[in-house]
């Protein structure tokens, strides 16, 4: 037998042609006399009839069909009677009575069924991924990535663009998580680590005369996992030379717009509108604002400054920050649902958060009302009026912005303030180019140690470095962080500045990126790119929660994958030809006899 039709696109125009299809047992009904078995394939699912006509082998082989069970069909392709018709598939006015089957396999009873919205564990599914994917959704996240990347090679082709591979054996990469590391046994002691991301290598691209690189680059990265964050992701990467911050955030616009509208039907606004890093904190607390709602952040530092209420007046007179949500029509919210609000404020490690709701003639109804006056809060919030919640945040600047940039985020999603179908991408420039980590007690890039500061600003990198922007930006879309670039250093001698600010030895930076001061030192041109991450942009267009769904093989939150249970232990063998020696559980190795790679 041989395969004429995917199951998904048989309609009323193949009537009366014979056909064979091949796929799995998706379910069956019995109806007495007549048997029904949908099969299914990546294309969808069309209906079998076993019936009185049938042939005798054919309705008993037909009898002993479980479901995933791998068949093959031919058939004539015949309108269903007008009762049964089912506008809700393709094939849906069709069926096939059958006049050949063949089993192709047996499979055992799966542990979920293989549908849409089964209540199966996550686990559970990774365990079975391969059933997993056959999930009609799956096969349509799987489909929507390889359109983006397929769209997103032609779009970058016809600019010219050069795809190239960069080594997944490398030497550390500073991105800012820690490294997954892969022992040499050539050299015992030595340590490749997997790259955190393609830079430093599509920078070199750029001194090599390569002008436009791109790579759809797979990263590793040890870091705490969430629903948009996996350790081992894919970029869309891209490096460009003679270029400045526009010309890339313009390509990169295009590209993004290309493709939400080709895969997705999607149409973002073009320019993405920008904000400038200082005003995405202050208004929306985050450096990737969630633009689909209003309920933005509200500085009120001036107007507490002489009130009594010591929490806040002693804030400001300390250099911290007073902000506040004005939530609207939120007077009538009910005192255990504020009660759950602060909760949420000190799990995002607020101190406290100060609730006032404003009632009748602008007073003020709260447990610290007497120490408030409405006067200055009225001029401070002039589209806030009675009905209104008003929820504050005392604290330095970080931590208040920070709160209530999550608690924004919080009530816009349990008062459903997010509008579905409303895509808002943003860019957020003028990053600034280092912060201060309290606990190491130096310098660190905010981005990497390869970005270029703003020129305006690189006569204050000594006096002053924690107020020089960087020619960084990053582009967000609905509230994710979707990629990240800047415009980089190009010759040693910045670069060579900006190790010092970081407080790396001469030695240390030498000892790290040596090879790369060398190679600023042979002409390298101004260049700069960005990387967008394709597991979020599919987990956006795909409308689902975490990027677990658009990756074939994820691993769990704690890193592992139950298919293969991976990460594993290795034998002694293996371990010995790496001079490694397990610290706290030797006997975690296996022996030798058990290991398919002993010789
Ligand atoms: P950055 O570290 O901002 O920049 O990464 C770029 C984009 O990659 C995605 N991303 C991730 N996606 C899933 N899981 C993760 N663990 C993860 N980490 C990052 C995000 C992010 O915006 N070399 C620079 C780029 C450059 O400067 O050109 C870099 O890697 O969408
Ligand atoms: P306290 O004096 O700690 O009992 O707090 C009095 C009120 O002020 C309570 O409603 C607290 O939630 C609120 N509050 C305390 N600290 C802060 C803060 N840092 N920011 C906002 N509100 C606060």
């Amino acid at each position: 037998m041989k395969r004429t039709h995917h199951c998904g696109e048989l309609t009323r125009e193949q009537a009366g042609h014979t056909v064979t299809l091949m796929g799995w047992v998706h379910g069956r009904r019995d109806h007495g006399g007549v048997l029904f078995v949908d099969i299914r394939d990546r294309g969808g699912v069309t209906q079998l009839v076993f019936d009185e006509e049938t042939d005798e082998t054919v309705r008993a082989c037909a009898d002993e069909l479980r479901s995933e069970y791998v068949i093959a069909v031919t058939g004539t392709v015949r309108l269903r009677p007008e009762e049964s018709v089912n506008p809700q598939i393709a094939t849906g006015e069709i069926e096939i009575p059958v006049h050949a089957l063949t089993v192709l396999n047996r499979a055992r009873t799966p542990p979920f069924v293989i549908e849409d919205d089964v209540p199966a564990t996550e686990s559970l599914r990774l365990k079975h991924r391969y059933l997993d994917l056959r999930r009609p959704s799956m096969q349509r996240l799987l489909a929507l990535r390889h359109d983006v990347v397929h769209r997103t090679r032609a779009f970058l082709h016809e600019r010219g663009f050069l795809e190239i591979e960069t080594p997944i054996l490398t030497k550390s990469t500073p991105e800012g998580a820690r490294d997954y590391l892969v022992p040499s046994r050539v050299s015992q002691g030595d340590f490749f680590a997997l790259p955190q991301s393609p830079q430093l290598f599509k920078q070199i691209l750029m001194i090599g005369g390569v002008d436009r690189y791109y790579q759809i680059a797979r990263c590793f990265r040890d870091e705490d996992l969430r629903l948009d964050r996996q350790p081992e992701f894919t970029q869309i990467d891209l490096e460009m030379s003679f270029v400045e911050r526009d010309d890339v955030i313009s390509l990169t616009e295009a590209l993004l717009v290309d493709a939400c509208r080709g895969v997705a039907g999607v149409t973002l606004p073009v320019p993405f509108p920008r904000l400038t890093w200082h005003e995405a904190m202050s208004r929306y607390g985050t450096d990737k604002p969630d633009r689909r709602f209003g309920l933005e952040l509200r500085d009120l530092n001036e107007a507490v400054a002489n009130m009594a209420f010591a929490v806040f007046r002693d804030a400001v007179k300390r250099g911290g920050q007073v902000s506040g949500l004005v939530v609207k029509g939120g007077a009538d919210m009910p005192r255990n649902q504020i009660d759950r609000l602060i909760e949420a404020a000190r799990d995002f490690g607020a101190k406290g958060l100060a609730w006032v709701k404003i009632v009748d003639g602008w007073k003020l109804e709260s447990a610290i009302a007497k120490f408030l006056t409405p006067e200055p809060l009225r001029r401070a919030l002039p589209d806030a009026g009675p009905g209104d919640l008003l929820l504050c945040v005392a604290d330095k600047p970080a931590v208040t912005h920070d709160v209530l940039g999550r608690l924004r985020v919080h009530l816009g999603t349990t008062l459903n303030l997010i509008a579905q179908n409303t895509w808002e991408p943003v860019w957020v420039t003028d990053f600034p180019l280092l912060e201060y980590d309290t606990e190491a007690q130096r310098h660190v890039a905010l981005h990497h140690p390869f970005t270029a500061p703003c020129p305006d600003d690189v006569p204050h990198l000594d006096a002053d470095p924690l107020r020089v922007r960087a020619q960084a930006y990053d582009v967000v879309l609905n509230g994710v962080e979707l990629g990240g670039g800047s415009i980089r250093i190009h010759r040693s001698d910045m670069q060579q500045k900006m190790f010092d600010l970081l407080g790396m030895s001469m030695e240390s930076a030498r000892e790290q990126f040596g090879f790369f001061l060398d190679a600023l030192d042979y002409g390298a041109p101004p260049h700069g790119g960005i990387a967008l991450g394709l597991d979020r942009l599919v987990m956006l267009l795909g409308r689902t929660e975490s990027v677990r769904d658009v990756i074939p093989f994820p691993k769990t939150q704690k890193a592992q994958c139950p298919m293969t249970e991976a990460p594993s232990t290795v034998s002694r063998a293996q371990l010995q030809d790496l001079a490694i020696k397990l610290v706290h559980d030797p006997v975690k190795a296996r022996p030798a006899e058990s290991d398919p790679h002993s010789r």
